[in-house]
């Protein structure tokens, strides 16, 4: 084995967890912990970020203990992070001024609607690839601006820190109120809406329109460098990335090539396709995104889809309608039917995100009758995933005109031989995950390990990708398309729920 070791931090939105990786990409220890979910009302989802900062220390300390190693073994350490999820907090006292608002949480709709005027959705779509949504991180700092007592003259006096996830963690590693880092890099600060895709820098003019004072912001760096070192348990460790989780998936995916293309099964799911290095604006609602910029070099762009709901409508079937009892029951129970019943269920628990941005979109199952089972409807939540990534698919081959021939997956669902399956058959392509299915965590390993020389080049990273499983394709086309002309009709009685 070589002795050359880095640990990631993924941070995600329902767990953190921390991967320790050998010089060969190979995983040596995992420490994986939950955090809690605060559901204050209907569509309010947040974090305690000193919650989610104890918990990042443990699995660090529960990686570093399971590896058999001392903090002075490992080269480099590289965090990857849920994205759009917002912190505020004191630079003085190191105390968040409220809990995180999560990205999906949909309070700043109607601000959005607001900053929208008659621009509409657009507004600053040219100069950010976004639509004005609730997803995305500055309107969440607008609001907490606006809302919380106070915090708009302590703001403006310089006393707060605005920051993604990344940010509050490499701020905390670095040493905190004891000259913490304030920093995020290109990835993460192209969700705020707050950043220019093409200075990489904040744009002036939006934070103006916003009204959002420069100093709460970070400094935006590469996605590969140091950016400081930590302090306390890892101490002496060059922190050295930063990439929101689903750049980190497509950098572990080693998605280098224009035309690559990764999907992640998470708590949502996002597909990512490679544009090089000119950022393709999107007609078909996409978002126009980073994919990564290693230190000095021109940065990598994206289109992606970004599916708010897939693995959530397992745990929501599991914990609040208690149908099964594990999140891994659910295949037996769908593959006890045939097929889906004639049912569809569209998740949109916090509207629709890609290709639509309808934030006045909620939930719905359609097609049932007394013939339909729990085993149908297992099924039907299995293929809202299939189906919700068969539309980004679509849409991007009509931004882009590439026309994916197969499909890198990773993310816990990918263990699910059902839903792989009915995702090759209504892709039409092959569906391939790697022996390595960690593959965000791996991401942020990989450019950290870039950044301080313990991989020498993208060639090595790719060397290391190995298929693990493929799924071919297996549906009639006529199956295929009456199935989706009825998942999309299915859709349209989803919007203009909220009024
Ligand atoms: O944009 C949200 C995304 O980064 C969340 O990912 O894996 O924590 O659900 P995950």
């Amino acid at each position: 084995m070589s002795d050359k070791y880095v640990a990631a931090i993924d941070q995600g939105t329902t767990s953190s967890r921390c991967i320790i990786f050998n010089q060969d990409g190979a995983i040596v220890a995992v420490d994986q912990r939950e955090h809690r979910q605060v559901f204050p009302k209907p569509g309010l989802v947040e974090h305690d970020a000193t919650e989610i900062w104890s918990k990042v220390q443990a699995v660090v300390a529960g990686a570093v203990a399971k590896a058999g190693l001392r903090a002075d073994q490992l080269s480099a350490m590289g965090i990857t992070n849920q994205r759009e999820t917002t912190v505020v907090w004191d630079r003085k006292t190191g105390q968040p001024v409220h809990n995180a608002i999560v990205w999906q949480d949909t309070r700043t709709a109607a601000l959005c609607a607001e900053l929208g005027g008659s621009d509409g959705q657009d507004r600053f779509r040219d100069r950010t690839g976004l639509p004005l949504a609730s997803y995305f991180a500055g309107p969440k700092v607008l609001w907490l601006l606006e809302n919380v007592s106070g915090l708009r003259q302590r703001a403006e006096a310089g006393e707060l820190a605005f920051g993604t996830i990344d940010s509050w963690l490499i701020w905390n590693l670095t040493g905190g109120t004891d000259g913490g880092v304030h920093v995020t890099d290109v990835t993460n600060a192209g969700r705020t809406m707050l950043m220019n895709l093409e200075s990489l820098q904040w744009d002036q003019s939006i934070l103006d329109a916003m009204n959002i004072p420069a100093s709460v912001l970070p400094e935006i760096r590469s996605s590969s460098e140091v950016y400081g070192t930590a302090v306390g348990q890892l101490a002496g460790v060059p922190v050295a990335s930063a990439l929101g989780d689903q750049h980190a998936a497509l950098f572990g995916q080693t998605c280098f090539e224009v035309g690559e293309a990764k999907n992640t099964y998470g708590t949502g799911s996002f597909l990512l396709l490679n544009t090089g290095s000119r950022p393709v604006p999107s007609k078909n609602g996409l978002l126009t995104t980073m994919g990564y910029q290693l230190s000095g070099e021109a940065p990598v762009y994206c289109l992606e889809g970004s599916i708010a709901i897939t693995g959530a409508l397992v745990q929501w079937f599991r914990d609040q309608l208690g149908i099964i009892r594990e999140a891994a029951e659910i295949e037996t129970l769908a593959a006890s039917v045939e097929d889906n019943g004639g049912a569809y269920i569209v998740p949109a628990f916090s509207g629709l995100f890609a290709p639509y941005w309808r934030s006045d979109a909620r939930g719905v199952v359609a097609g049932l009758t007394r013939y339909v089972t729990k085993g149908h409807l297992a099924r039907a939540v299995l293929e809202a995933t299939s189906w919700q990534t068969r539309e980004v698919v679509d849409a991007m081959y009509q931004d882009s005109g590439v026309e994916i021939t197969s499909l890198k997956v990773d993310g816990g669902m990918t263990g699910n031989n059902l839903l792989m399956q009915h995702q090759a058959d209504v892709l039409g392509v092959p569906v391939i995950r790697p022996v390595v299915a960690e593959t965000t965590c791996l991401g942020a390993a990989y450019a950290a390990g870039l950044a301080t020389g313990v991989w020498s080049d993208l060639d090595e990273l790719s060397a290391h990708w190995k298929r693990d499983a493929e799924w071919t394709p297996d549906m009639a086309p006529e199956v295929r398309e009456r199935e989706y002309h009825n998942w999309r009709k299915a859709v349209q009685r989803s919007f203009g729920w909220v009024e």
